[in-house]
C-alpha cells in the first residue's frame, strides 16, 4: 500500500466561527483554501480511479467498515470489488460531496449544513462516527499519486484540516439523529395505551 498517513484526529473544541457551528471551528487559513482548491483542479480529473482506489484501501485496512456495507459486505475479493460498478458509483458519490466540499470552502455556512445533513445519513445507513477519520486518510493516499511532484506536506495539512472540519459536523449530525430518535423510543414508552396495559 505504501502511504503513511498520521490519523486526522480530531481539534478541541472551540468557540463559534459559523452561525450554525456552535462547537466546530474550521481550522483552516486563507492560504490552505487556496492550495485545496488549487490541487482539486487536479484530483478533478482522476476522480473515479480515486473514489475507487479510497474505498478499496479503506476496505483492506479497516475490514470492519465494509460491513457496513449491504452492497459489498459478503465481497471477500477486494481485487475483483475494484472493477464493481457499485464501487465506482458510490465512490463517485462521495468524491462529489468532498467537490461540493471545496466549492463551499468560502461559504461556511452552506458547508456546514451539506456535512450536518451527512453525518445524519450516515445515522440512517448505520455507520458510526469513530470510521470517518479513516476516509480523510485513505483520500490523501489515492490522491497523492495523482498530484504527484505537487503534493507537499503543507497540502497534506490542508487536505488534513478539511476533513477533521467535515468529520466532526458529520459527527454532530450523527449524534443529532440519534438523540431524535432515542426520544422516539421513549416517547413510545409513555404512549397512553402502553400505560394502560398495567391496569
Ligand atoms: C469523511 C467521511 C465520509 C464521507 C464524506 C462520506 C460520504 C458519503 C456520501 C456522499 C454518500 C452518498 C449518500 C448520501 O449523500 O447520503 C455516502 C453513503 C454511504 N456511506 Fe459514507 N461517507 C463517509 C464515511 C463513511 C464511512 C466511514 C462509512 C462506513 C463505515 C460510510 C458508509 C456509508 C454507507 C453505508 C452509505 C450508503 C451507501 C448506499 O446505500 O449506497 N461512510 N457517504
Amino acid at each position: 500500500m505504501g502511504c503513511a498517513v498520521s490519523g486526522l484526529g480530531l481539534a478541541p473544541k472551540q468557540a463559534a466561527e459559523t452561525k450554525k457551528g456552535e462547537d466546530v471551528v474550521a481550522h483552516l487559513t486563507e492560504e490552505q483554501i487556496d492550495m485545496i482548491k488549487e490541487s482539486w483542479k487536479v484530483i478533478q480529473e482522476d476522480i473515479a480511479k480515486a473514489g475507487i482506489i479510497m474505498f478499496v484501501r479503506l476496505f483492506e485496512t479497516h475490514p470492519e467498515c465494509k460491513d457496513v456495507f449491504f452492497l459489498f459486505r459478503d465481497v471477500e475479493d477486494l481485487e475483483r470489488l475494484s472493477t464493481s460498478k457499485e464501487l465506482r458509483a458510490h465512490g463517485l458519490r462521495v468524491m462529489s460531496f468532498i467537490e461540493k466540499s471545496v466549492a463551499r470552502l468560502d461559504q461556511l455556512e452552506r458547508l456546514y449544513q451539506l456535512a450536518l445533513e451527512l453525518g445524519k445519513s450516515h445515522y440512517r445507513y448505520n455507520a458510526p462516527p469513530k470510521y470517518y477519520e479513516y476516509v480523510g486518510s485513505e483520500f490523501i493516499c489515492a490522491v497523492q499519486p495523482i498530484l504527484k511532484e505537487k503534493w507537499t506536506p503543507e497540502l497534506e495539512e490542508a487536505w488534513k484540516a478539511l476533513f477533521r472540519y467535515v468529520t466532526q459536523i458529520m459527527k454532530k449530525g450523527f449524534e443529532e439523529e440519534e438523540i431524535k430518535h432515542s426520544h422516539v423510543v421513549v416517547s413510545t414508552k409513555e404512549r397512553p395505551d402502553k400505560k394502560n396495559t398495567a391496569l
